[in-house]
């Protein structure tokens, strides 16, 4: 079936923190390909806000380099790139002060019955900050939706305060948390090959499943990030969220429709079903290791700390965990979650093992069977694998051999897979928040983190050492032998 494109209605989004990074890379080419894809109504406009101060023509300027510098290999629609630029609009507002307000609620006075969406691809402290002098600005209409990225709190405590004054000039639905893993193609597939197939829901239960790997691997370092990054370190960074979110889609009942809050019902509940690992277990469920200096394909590379300008932390770059989700679906089936930075590749993906079959009907000259296995990879070579046994072909008695059916979407399908921000931002304005994360999820998400986080602060131990370029501590190995179990390494 062809790509469908669902049109939308006119908007204006505006981008806080239109200079930095996560709009320059992420949601002007977003944007630029839902514009090549003709999903942009004539009148939609893009608003840029920072501090600086610009014009429209250098935000258009600096708008033309940043898509051409993020399209990878496709080649630039020149034609389609000046027509997005025309779209492109410039206020600059010092969001903690009073300059600019002004003349972005004069840009916006006549679009009022508009749909208006505020992006704030800002620093998380801005959150509050810009929320509330929007509200105070009068900018807020009935159709405004205001798009928040993680980190939304470092703990419990503050996402509450976060989530309670942006609450308090933007309704919940209204409010967009984005969690950019949810619109990445592979985790709808999850969805799709969940509820839209027959045949995994008998067996998708304690009964049949061994266990679940969730694996985030990264082989960049902090990038140049090391500031932020070490306030939060992986914990926060990757599994409150992205892993979580992942966990959650993985785990949850089938729920009555697609509908956002029908889906958000049931990730709650998957949420405050998960055990609690604290200061009591946590020796035994969780890694946090450090990367040193080491070597990578690349080149060697320097230590967490050399990239540092203080030297010294105790932040993880490395984790994981063993997780459990106490209901009747789940109740004894492990999670294990593992992710890091400079680990030997960048792979995502989720890992279903089955159980083994009861009882082998062949002799030894048939070979070992091994469990049956789904393998969900979300990058790189996005697909589904679903490894079965079968008789090797030919001649020379009864062979098992453990084979793949690979369904690699890239290659299936020929078709571009859409960068997730693609997704969201049309998701927001089309007002559909299937894959934005609600309140409570977010604070559920919170709460079985904090333990975790208190534990590792009260302990005296500090983060292990693992050399870069290599899967983390010894400790996580150990973390699933002891099981008698091993982290799943694509053959
Ligand atoms: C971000 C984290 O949310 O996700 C980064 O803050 C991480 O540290 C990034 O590098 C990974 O995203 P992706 O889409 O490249 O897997």
């Amino acid at each position: 079936m062809a790509a469908r494109i669902i049109a939308v209605e006119p908007f204006d989004i505006v981008v806080f923190g239109a200079s930095g990074d996560l709009a320059q890379r992420k949601l002007l080419p977003a944007l630029y390909h839902r514009d090549l894809a003709g999903q942009l109504p004539a009148e939609a406009r893009v608003i840029g806000v920072s501090r600086r101060r610009n014009t429209h023509e250098d935000f258009r300027q600096a708008a033309r380099k940043a898509v051409a510098a993020n399209l990878g290999s496709e080649p630039v629609d020149e034609a389609c790139l000046e027509r997005f630029c025309e779209r492109l609009f410039y206020i600059p507002v010092d969001v903690g002060a009073e300059a600019g307000w002004q003349e972005l609620f004069d840009i916006l006075r006549d679009s009022e019955a508009r749909i208006r969406v505020f992006y704030l691809a800002t620093a998380p402290e801005l959150f509050t900050v810009i929320a509330k002098k929007l509200g105070a600005h009068g900018l807020v209409t009935p159709r405004s939706r205001l798009v928040v990225e993680k980190p939304i709190g470092k703990d419990l405590a503050s996402a509450r305060e976060v989530n309670d004054t942006i609450g308090r000039v933007f309704s919940e639905q209204s409010i967009y948390r984005i969690d950019h893993y949810l619109g990445k193609e592979t985790v709808q597939n999850l969805m799709a090959l969940r509820f839209a197939n027959a045949l995994f829901e008998p067996l998708w239960n304690s009964r049949y499943i061994d266990n679940v790997q969730i694996t985030v691997a990264e082989n960049i370092g902090v990038e140049g990030r090391g500031d932020y990054y070490d306030t939060a370190g992986a914990l926060r960074d990757m599994v409150q969220n992205h892993m979580l979110q992942l966990l959650c889609l993985v785990a949850i009942e089938t729920p009555a429709s697609i509908e956002a809050d029908a889906v958000r019902d049931e990730k709650l509940k998957v949420l405050k079903a998960l055990l609690p690992v604290d200061e009591r277990n946590f020796s035994a469920l969780t890694v946090r290791g450090q990367y040193r200096a080491g070597a990578t394909p690349k080149g060697s590379v320097p230590g967490y700390l050399d990239e540092l300008s203080s030297g010294a932390s105790t932040t993880e770059t490395f984790t994981a965990i063993r997780a459990e989700i106490g209901n009747w679906r789940w109740a004894g089936v492990p999670f294990y979650l593992r992710t890091g930075k400079r680990l030997p590749s960048r792979v995502s993906e989720i890992v279903v093992t089955f159980r083994p079959v009861p009882h082998s009907v062949f002799d030894g000259t048939a070979g070992p069977i091994t469990a049956n296995r789904l393998v969900i990879r979300l990058q790189p070579d996005e697909g589904v694998k679903l490894w079965l046994m079968i008789k090797d072909p030919g001649p020379g008695g009864m062979r098992l051999r453990h084979v793949p059916l690979d369904m690699s979407f890239a290659s299936a399908f020929g078709v571009r897979n859409p960068d997730a921000y693609e997704r969201l931002v049309m998701d927001v304005v089309r007002g559909n928040q299937t894959l934005f994360m609600r309140r409570d999820e977010v604070e559920a998400a919170w709460s079985w983190i904090d333990p975790i986080l208190d534990a590792w602060r009260a302990s005296d131990e500090p983060p292990k050492g693992y050399t870069a370029g290599t899967w983390g501590p010894s400790a996580a190995i150990a973390l699933i032998e002891r099981d008698g179990r091993t982290w799943h390494d694509e053959d």
